[in-house]
């Protein structure tokens, strides 16, 4: 079982992968990756979104339930969406309590910034642990312009290290770095004590998560940082063009898939 705590210390990076759905769930788990993270990438990776600020509270809930029903060892680790944290303390408290509560998740991840160091402070005061998320922010889509490499001038370099530190004195337990110079990523992983977990960040961070539709090559899409390492697209486009070809020449169903009741009439 991973733990929050489990991640530091490790003498090899750790892994962590997207996952949406109690199949695909299941499969990374066994594979033994450490950290599944059911992403709010799900708007982009399965729901037909051209970004993630239109995913809610309820789809990460029930994705997050699925996630959580067919994992055993992996930590779950549930994304707060566009909105469902920042607006107010309170809420943002208790959507988060609601993804332990009530659809089993370990952990809460926060598209973090300078408003939500006190929030991490009291969610982990209260038993939520949180995973801080810093660089390329994609809620922040609209403000950016572009899904745009960040921290590259020494200032925001410096803005990320220090909200870093902040949101580990904060009680964060492991901090994303996304799409941020390699030289930045690894400062920022000499500067603490709790893991990194880098996506498009080098490979200096304490561990490496990536979407798993990228991984396995199912969307249509990845980014340039991502590695496509299978093709899943392929394969399930074969399959159904296959079953499509059976049905249309009657090969499929077979007899064996069929069953005639000796006991009724022909064409009851
Ligand atoms: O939603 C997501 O998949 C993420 C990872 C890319 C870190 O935030
Ligand atoms: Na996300």
């Amino acid at each position: 079982m991973t733990t929050t705590r489990g991640l530091r210390d490790r003498d090899e990076p750790f892994t962590m992968l997207t996952a949406y759905d109690a199949p695909t769930a299941a499969i990374v788990d066994e594979a033994g990756i450490d950290v599944i993270l059911v992403g709010d990438s799900m708007g982009n990776a399965t729901l037909g979104y051209e970004s993630t600020l239109p995913v809610t509270m309820a789809d990460v809930k029930s994705r997050t339930a699925a996630v959580a029903r067919a994992v055993e060892d992996a930590l779950v680790v549930a994304d707060l969406p566009f909105l469902a944290f920042g607006v107010d303390e309170a809420e943002s408290i208790h959507n988060a309590g609601t993804l332990l509560k009530e659809a089993d998740a370990d952990a809460v991840k926060i598209e973090s910034g300078p408003h939500t160091v006190e929030t991490t402070r009291r969610m982990t005061e209260l038993g939520i642990p949180v995973m801080a998320h810093l660089g390329l922010t994609p809620q922040h889509l609209n403000r950016l312009g572009g899904y745009t490499r960040q921290g590259t001038d020494r200032e925001a370099a410096e803005e990320i290290r220090e909200l870093a530190r902040a949101h580990e004195e904060a009680g964060a337990f492991a901090l994303v770095l996304e799409h941020v110079p390699a030289n930045l990523a690894a400062a920022v992983t000499d500067d603490l004590e709790i893991p990194t977990v880098g996506i498009g960040a080098g490979g200096d961070c304490d561990g490496q998560v990536l979407v798993i539709t990228d991984v396995v090559g199912l969307g249509d899409w990845s980014p340039p940082f991502a590695e496509r390492f299978g093709d899943v697209r392929g394969e399930m486009r074969r399959a159904v063009d296959e079953y499509k070809k059976a049905v249309e020449s009657g090969a499929f169903p077979a007899e064996e898939h069929q069953h005639v009741e000796e006991d009724l009439e022909e064409r009851y």
